[in-house]
């Protein structure tokens, strides 16, 4: 934990039990990857900026959101997992980095906006391998519209439907509204079905441009799937898949607009969309970008293969030689099985607490920073008679820029252990 307030933007945060973000994370707010001109992360932002080219595009100036803003006027119940000290990063009881685009809907409807587009980068407490960082961009886009408005929805529905008739795309939709994924009740039906249809033309068509080009090639439609899903602040609410390389690929979570939601932001006579996606994953699979951390490299090997406004197939360059080694411990004596909400209850730190792999990640990221490429669960182990439990952790290093020496990465896998000794409370083996 924390010895010292929080000091961001020249602003001061004081501390409690609560804050749980290191300075490793708090390093990359003002990266701002996603608004360098040829990053893949900002090509890709672009390219939907296009797409909604009457949404206002909006880019809020820090991270940090107070909790209220990320969970509570959204809805989340208290005891909702997200809220976690092992899933997000608090500054305080009162504020953290966000953990989604979404934190900024209120303000943004209360500002009078109804078609706006946001990006951002987001922060949530994570394992570690090649597709999952702790500092992500979603972007965030909504309409909504004055309700004495809504009957200009089936025109518009139309043209749209029209466009979409001539891409070669194969929509799968089974999604029905149901008393699990309703309409809500202060909707009038024929409305809320227009906007449901406005909404799923609308992303149809933004899945078809970015990647119509690339999955037709070989005659075939792209595929596009609909799925129910739950947020609190939606309904109906629905999550999108695309088929890719013989997989789906989830792409974004969308939904109508929870009335709740517009009446808190003062304009309870509005209803829409909104929708919610997030950008590595797709600059992934669109870029062919092996690894989540090269989108924070500073490698000119990278950045040079990228212009603005093109998808094109990313060539890898040789890099430097991974170093693995290898961590075994005993939990601390009494732990139980991990218990993936352990820290709802509010007790920050480490020692006394159920063992949580997102707190041991969090250290070795702490230590080794983007030195550190995976960190594998390799073996678990119950001592027959103490009923002890042990586990061991490889931990794989590689520099993206340069070799690391044996020696150098003998010193962060000592400070790691140091570390999770003294902070987690367990034994090494
Ligand atoms: N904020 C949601 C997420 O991060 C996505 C979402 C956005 C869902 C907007 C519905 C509407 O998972």
């Amino acid at each position: 934990p924390p010895r010292q307030p929080y000091v961001v933007n020249g602003q001061t945060y004081p501390l409690d039990e609560w804050s749980n973000t290191p300075p490793s994370i708090l390093s990359k707010v003002n990266r701002n990857i996603h608004l360098l001109p040829s990053h893949p992360i900002s090509i890709l932002r672009q390219i939907v900026q296009d797409h909604f080219s009457s949404h206002t595009a909006l880019t809020p100036s820090t991270p940090i959101v107070s909790v209220h803003q990320n969970f509570d006027e959204l809805g989340f119940p208290p005891d909702h997992p997200g809220r976690s000290l092992t899933d997000s990063y608090y500054l305080n009881r009162e504020y953290m980095l966000r953990t989604h685009t979404s934190a900024h809907e209120v303000e943004s409807y209360r500002r009078g906006l109804d078609k706006w587009l946001l990006s951002a980068d987001v922060y949530r407490r994570d394992e570690i391998d090649s597709s999952h960082y702790p500092v992500f961009h979603q972007m965030e886009g909504t309409s909504v519209w004055p309700i004495d408005q809504l009957h200009t929805l089936p025109e518009l529905n139309a043209q749209l439907a029209a466009q979409l008739e001539k891409c070669p795309l194969l929509i799968e939709d089974e999604t029905t509204i149901s008393p699990s994924n309703p309409y809500q009740k202060h909707h009038d039906p024929v409305h809320a079905e227009q906007i449901t249809r406005h909404l799923k033309h609308s992303l149809n068509s933004l899945i078809f441009r970015l990647f119509g080009q690339q999955a037709t090639k070989d005659g075939e439609p792209l595929r596009v799937r609909w799925i129910e899903a739950y947020f609190p602040f939606t309904t109906p609410s629905y999550e999108v898949e695309v088929w890719w390389e013989g997989e789906w690929l989830e792409l974004l979570g969308c939904g109508v607009v929870m009335q709740k939601t517009l009446d808190q932001a003062g304009v309870p006579d509005k209803a829409g969309w909104a929708f919610g996606l997030g950008l590595e994953r797709l600059s992934m699979v669109l870029f062919s970008i092996p690894d989540i951390r090269l989108f924070w490299t500073q490698d000119p090997r990278f950045h040079t293969q990228f212009s603005a406004g093109k998808i094109t197939t990313f060539k890898p360059y040789s890099r430097y030689p991974p170093c693995h080694k290898d961590m075994s411990f005993w939990l601390p004596p009494g732990t139980m099985s991990p218990d993936p909400d352990a820290g709802v209850a509010g007790v920050a730190g480490g020692k006394g607490r159920a063992f949580h792999e997102n707190d041991y990640c969090e250290i070795v990221r702490e230590v080794a920073g983007d030195l550190v490429e995976t960190v594998t669960l390799i073996d678990e182990f119950s001592h027959p008679k103490t009923s002890r439990q042990s586990k061991c952790y490889r931990l794989n290093y590689r520099h993206m820029d340069r070799s690391l020496s044996n020696e150098e990465v003998n010193e962060l896998q000592q400070k790691v252990q140091d570390r999770v000794v003294e902070e987690m409370g367990i034994e090494m083996r």
